[in-house]
């Protein structure tokens, strides 16, 4: 049985859906001010609402289910409100979860899968990414989710955890069916904002800084397809269960795209002619994050499937044209 934290989310609920089709057992836990219930489709997936915070509803779950590893993605992901409203951010990224590893602790739980960052690598000197490049991160949220990586090193330390930190780059598409997508309130990714330019639901894109070093002199990042991360977790989770060491690794495809090349592939995917204003650099963007992929490679045997970034918006613009619209109605 896996407890799955934030599993009604974006990528949890791509993850979860692949690991019910495995067969795996599966307690979602999500408090639902992000997640929604509808992005849970397999019926042996049992829902909790509440909060990864609350020891005494840990306490009750830990003793009805016999967890053999937690999959933590829950979290606030807002970079620009973790800079106007830290303690929100260090309270649920960084503080919440000390309750969950104190219940782990208790129930002799030691396998745990981190939803870690490339925002943990702030303002990187070399690209592409390694997991050796320092980490110094220039934002409360990438700082929120550090500070944790740091306490499941010393949890592996006094008691044994053994924890595979997942540092994804830019989580993108949808569900291959169109069954489940994103549907983040605001969005503030992309892919999905472009496309939201050009159904209406948000005005013109707009794009921060032209002037960067970069061939385009935009910024550039690595797309990593949602159902490409669900696979890595699945590997994560063997790895623990075969005995597998601590890992830190980033999960990417290695591919720089910038934002100029992700407004011709949605007008290419589209034949839509997205509305863009140019405007200045927003404090704090890197001009390149692009990850080395090869450790996950070498210790997980999981490499990025989906490198093509036309199918990865495909999969986002399908899912925005299905029954759903791209919103869930919770
Ligand atoms: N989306 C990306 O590009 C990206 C990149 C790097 C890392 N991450 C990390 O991956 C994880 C998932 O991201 P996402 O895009 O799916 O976000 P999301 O907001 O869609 O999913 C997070 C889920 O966690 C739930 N949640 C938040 N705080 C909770 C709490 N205290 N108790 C219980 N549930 C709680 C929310 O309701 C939501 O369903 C996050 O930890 C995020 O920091 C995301």
């Amino acid at each position: 049985m896996i407890l799955v934290t934030g599993g009604a989310g974006y990528i949890g609920s791509h993850t979860v859906r692949l690991l019910a089709a495995q067969g795996l057992r599966i307690v979602v836990l999500d408090n639902m001010v992000y997640g929604h219930e509808e992005a849970i489709v397999d019926d042996a997936v049992q829902l909790v609402r509440g909060d990864i915070g609350d020891h005494t509803l840990l306490r009750s779950l830990f003793e009805e289910h016999k967890f053999s590893a937690v999959v933590h993605f829950a979290a606030f992901a807002y970079v620009g409100e973790s800079v106007t409203n830290p303690l929100k951010y260090y309270r649920n990224n960084t503080s919440a979860p000390l309750a969950l590893l104190e219940i782990m602790q208790e129930f002799g739980c030691r396998q745990f899968v981190f939803s870690s960052t490339c925002a943990t690598y702030g303002v990187p000197t070399t690209i592409p990414i390694t997991e050796e490049t320092v980490q110094s991160p220039i934002n409360p949220y990438g700082r929120s989710k550090l500070m944790l990586e740091w306490i499941l090193a010393d949890c592996e330390t006094a008691w044994g955890l053994r924890s595979t930190c997942l540092r994804y780059f830019n989580a993108s598409g949808c569900s291959a069916d169109g069954v489940i997508g994103e549907d983040h309130n605001p969005e503030t990714h992309l892919i999905p904002r472009v496309l939201m330019a050009l159904t209406g639901e948000a005005g013109p894109v707009e794009v921060f800084g032209t002037d960067y070093p970069t061939p385009d002199g935009t910024c550039i990042r690595d797309y990593i397809h949602v159902e490409d991360l669900a696979a890595a977790h699945a590997r994560a989770l063997d790895h623990l269960a075969e005995g597998g060491e601590s890992l830190r690794v980033n999960l990417g495809t290695g591919i720089g795209i910038s934002v100029k090349e992700i407004i011709a592939a949605v007008e290419k995917v589209t034949g839509k002619t997205v509305p863009v204003v140019m405007g200045p650099r927003r404090a704090g963007d890197p001009a390149q994050l692009v990850a080395d992929p090869s450790l996950a490679w070498r210790r997980l045997q999981w490499r990025a499937k989906h490198t093509n970034i036309e199918e990865t918006v495909k999969s986002a613009w399908q899912w925005m044209n299905g029954p759903r619209n791209g919103r869930y109605n919770s």
